[in-house]
């Protein structure tokens, strides 16, 4: 059995002003009528998979109850982080935990805010990884780049990927290159770009990070051994937690280690991380048009009203990004989304 682990204590605020620090993106219903948590908790569900353990942080842990039972789905347990420390202390605290029920049991680590729309072309690539994860390999998911992306983590083949699905060795992991490198790596033809996505077994992970994040697990440890239960959420010890460093697993783990492997997923993936990406996701014709929204002779835009009561309407535009909320409105060149993020943050100082 994999047990899957639920990451979703991220704010996703390039997402801003639709994902608020109170209600982030993955509990939002961006694409459908479920929302993208919802959708990634029923993509590992079923056969093969035992009940999820779920990582969050306090705020959004009546979310994740309310959403789980929405989708008629019972979690392992709801693993509450003090404060995000970023994903690498996460799923250490996961691995720990699943260490005293199922010590060598397999686990899929997964982000709460992707879009896969092929759940059963996913699952037949979970199950090529099987036999990697089972022989100590840190397995990962790639999918081949179609632009010089920089928000992404990068995979190093010996050479171009078949389409075969099983597990090959990879050379390196390059976590969210420049610019000029993604561009190189691109053009190279041998690279993939990491889903987010990790199937390996317990004791492998905790391995990696004995040998590449020594003093995460000191803090790790002794946050799980003196965590507190009520109402069914386990809560990690805030003293213990606040000296774990805030790193990314992709950092703190795979960047270093020696035991990596990938398996190709050939079908759509999409990491809703900004709106251009929504864009890319929704548009037809180049133009995304959502709520009460009006589009005459747009291109390349999209236009989204949350407000049942509002029209949002755009006339002439080209590579734009305008999203109106009951008390806030977005309005970005398409091309320069990922700033969102850098303006939330300008926003709270001004506050
Ligand atoms: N529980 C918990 N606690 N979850 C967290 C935390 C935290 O402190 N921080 C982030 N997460 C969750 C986010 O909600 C998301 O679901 C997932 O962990 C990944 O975090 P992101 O912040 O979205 O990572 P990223 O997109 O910048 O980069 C990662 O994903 C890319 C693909 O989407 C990396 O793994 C890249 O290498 C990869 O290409
Ligand atoms: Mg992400």
């Amino acid at each position: 059995m994999i047990t899957p682990v639920l990451l979703c204590g991220g704010s996703g605020t390039r997402l801003w002003p639709l994902s608020r620090k109170s209600y982030p993106k993955q509990f939002s219903s961006l694409l459908g009528d479920e929302s993208l948590f919802q959708d990634s908790a029923r993509r590992l569900s079923g056969e093969g998979y035992a009940k999820p353990l779920v990582v969050t942080t306090n705020d959004f842990r009546f979310i994740v109850t309310e959403q789980l039972a929405g989708a008629g789905i019972e979690a392992d347990a709801v693993l509450i982080e003090p404060a995000g420390r970023d994903t690498a202390p996460a799923i250490l605290a996961a691995a720990l935990h699943l260490a005293q029920s199922d010590p060598d049991g397999l686990m899929l680590v997964a982000p709460s805010d992707h879009v896969i729309p092929d759940a059963d072309a996913f699952s037949a690539c979970v199950h090529a990884a099987i036999p990697a994860a089972q022989e100590g390999q840190l397995v990962t998911f790639g999918i081949s780049p179609d632009r010089p992306e920089t928000g992404y983590g990068y995979l190093e083949l010996d050479a171009a990927p078949t389409s075969d699905l099983s597990a090959l060795p990879l050379k390196a992991f390059v976590e969210k290159p420049d610019a000029e490198t993604a561009a190189q790596m691109l053009a190279e033809g041998r690279y993939l770009w990491n889903a987010g996505i990790f199937l390996f077994s317990v004791p492998t992970i905790l391995e990696a990070f004995k040998a590449h994040a020594p003093d995460l697990i000191t803090a790790v440890d002794a946050s799980i051994n003196a965590a507190t239960t009520d109402l069914g959420f386990i809560r990690l010890d805030p003293e213990a937690w606040a000296s774990a460093d805030a790193i990314s697993i992709d950092f703190a783990v795979m960047e270093k280690a020696d035991n990596l492997s990938v398996v190709p997923f050939a079908g759509r993936w999409s990491d809703l991380g900004d709106w251009a990406a929504v864009w890319r996701e929704t548009q037809s014709e180049g133009v995304s048009l959502s709520g009460p929204a009006t589009s005459i002779d747009c291109e390349n835009t999209l236009l989204r009203s949350e407000v049942e009561s509002q029209q949002i309407v755009g006339i002439g535009l080209e590579d734009i990004v305008a999203v109106a909320m009951p008390d806030a409105v977005l309005i970005s060149h398409k091309g320069r989304t990922q700033e969102v993020k850098q303006a939330v943050i300008a926003l709270k100082e001004k506050q």
